[in-house]
């Protein structure tokens, strides 16, 4: 089995933008409470942030957190989380069942990304159960410098300078049944049309993200987005698409291929966007935010949403999924579709970051480490950001799967780097056997040098957990060789891995 990749520096597709990096911190489990705080945990610091998390967060190399929710915005209230925190109040958080006490809001998340070193914050507003009138409070309150009762509340809560925010997501997943306010497209549409016009009277300067569909395979897909883009194309800069992939009745194979789907996803919504630009004579481009990806075992969830009248815990342990190779090896596909797809997609989150289908864990108390899909990401934020992909043709050996028929083995994206060295990330999706897989730079340059690094391991469904927090770790790839003059850079893929080259 082989493959080969043609590379050539002159063409180009589009510069990777840092956003493409971003993460998702929401009120959901432990991913804010005993994950990025914990104040009695012997690393937290003096705002309560655990030391540990934010040092494996700096490790991966995220860039935008979204936050406070997924599901949880849709019945937030984010006056709740300002003021003396022993003043919050504990409110039912209906969408995870459980009690949210607070003590973590607006604020906390400005000084952890300070912490962080600076990173975006991409806010999300609720529209499930508020609508514009809140959103506009909450703009006030974060980006007007002074002198109105919103923007002086912010002061006398510490914050003398606004918080600047210029990502803001248009509530979450308003096509999905089971979201709190859920409303058909068209009221939707209207909604989201009127709550981005003001906040763009109250601050033009803003990146408006409008909700598209919470996954490729809603009946309603393809419709919503049109309408929704009819009504508010002049008003946003991305329209959302969310995804989570898991192994359907064991079929690994079709598993594995998911970054087929997600390209296809992509593609799609790129056409919506483009009919209705070609509709209305736009000059303005909407782009994709793909604000939800990941692995996602939502069938096999063990810890399923408390329930009952008089049980509402305080961040119990939800979809904390331990990710295996194979995990990590879909995860790095996916993200190479994002690469492949840098023209259209301009930012991206990684549901979630702590715990909570998560690349890190943490115990309440003890460790915190990294999960096998940590690597791919890691690896990508360092190696691309700031790069450029290139157009890049594929030739690959095929397989076929049951979802989306013949496939690929090998799927991979080439960044060319400001360095002047070459970044390929590349995944053998096949269980069947190694892939020699070549990076053919033809007549355009040589190498001088090549290095691979590899996450594979002979048991495909080996994890990192608690006991055992390195089982897997990216290994160096000695098979990596220049050959045919310097023309050719070739690695051995060994079957279900990524590497990169
Ligand atoms: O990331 C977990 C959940 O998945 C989010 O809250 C929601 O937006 C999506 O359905």
């Amino acid at each position: 089995r082989r493959s080969y990749m043609h590379v050539d520096g002159r063409y180009q597709l589009a510069a990777v933008d840092d956003r493409l990096f971003g993460s998702f911190v929401e009120h959901l489990g432990r991913c804010v409470y005993t994950g990025i705080y914990e104040p009695d945990h012997p690393r937290a610091d003096g705002h309560g942030f655990r030391q540990d998390v934010i040092d494996l967060v700096k490790e991966l190399g995220v860039s935008t957190i979204r936050y406070p929710g997924g599901n949880y915005v849709s019945g937030y209230r984010w006056q709740d989380g300002i003021g003396n925190p022993a003043s919050r109040p504990r409110r039912l958080d209906l969408a995870w069942h459980s009690t949210e006490t607070n003590q973590f809001g607006l604020h906390e998340m400005e000084d952890w990304l300070a912490e962080l070193g600076g990173n975006e914050l991409m806010e999300a507003v609720n529209l499930g159960t508020q609508g514009i009138q809140e959103a506009l409070d909450l703009l006030e309150y974060c980006n007007i410098p002074s002198g109105t009762a919103l923007s002086d509340l912010r002061r006398q809560n510490g914050a003398d300078r606004p918080f600047n925010i210029r990502m803001w997501c248009l509530g979450n997943e308003m096509d999905g049944p089971w979201q709190l306010g859920h409303c058909d497209a068209i009221d939707y549409a209207r909604m989201a049309a009127k709550t981005a016009a003001g906040m763009k009277q109250l601050d033009p300067d803003l990146d408006l993200v409008v909700c598209g569909s919470s996954s490729h395979a809603m009946d309603s897909f393809g419709e919503w987005e049109r309408t929704v883009l009819e009504h508010t194309y002049d008003y946003v800069d991305f329209i959302s698409c969310h995804a989570y992939y898991q192994p359907h009745n064991g079929d690994m194979e079709s598993f594995l291929a998911s970054g087929v789907d997600m390209n296809s996803f992509i593609r799609d919504v790129s056409a919506v966007i483009n009919s209705v630009k070609a509709e209305r004579h736009s000059d303005h481009q909407v782009y994709i935010s793909f604000d939800e990806w990941n692995v996602w075992y939502q069938d096999g969830e063990k810890s399923k949403n408390p329930e009952g009248i008089d049980n509402w815990p305080i961040a119990p342990r939800l979809l904390e999924d331990t990710y295996t190779v194979t995990d990590a090896v879909v995860f790095g596909d996916l993200l190479i579709t994002l690469l492949q797809n840098v023209d259209v997609v301009r930012s991206a989150s990684l549901a979630q970051l702590v715990n909570v289908i998560a690349p890190i864990m943490t115990e309440p108390g003890g460790d915190a480490w990294r999960q096998t899909i940590f690597y791919p990401f890691a690896y990508a934020a360092r190696y691309a950001k700031g790069g450029t992909v290139l157009s890049a043709p594929l030739e690959s050996s095929e397989h076929h799967t049951n979802l989306y028929g013949t496939v690929a083995d090998v799927n991979a994206a080439a960044v060319q780097r400001s360095d002047g060295t070459l970044a390929v990330f590349v995944v053998n999706r096949s269980a069947k056997g190694d892939n020699q897989f070549t990076v053919d730079l033809g007549e355009s340059a040589s190498y001088s040098q090549v290095e691979a690094f590899t996450l594979h391991d002979d048991d495909s469904q080996a994890a990192n957990t608690a006991q055992k927090q390195e089982r897997v770790v990216p290994y160096r790839n000695r098979t990596a060789v220049i050959e045919n003059n310097g023309r050719q850079g070739c690695v051995t893929l060994p079957p279900v891995s990524w590497t990169m080259l």
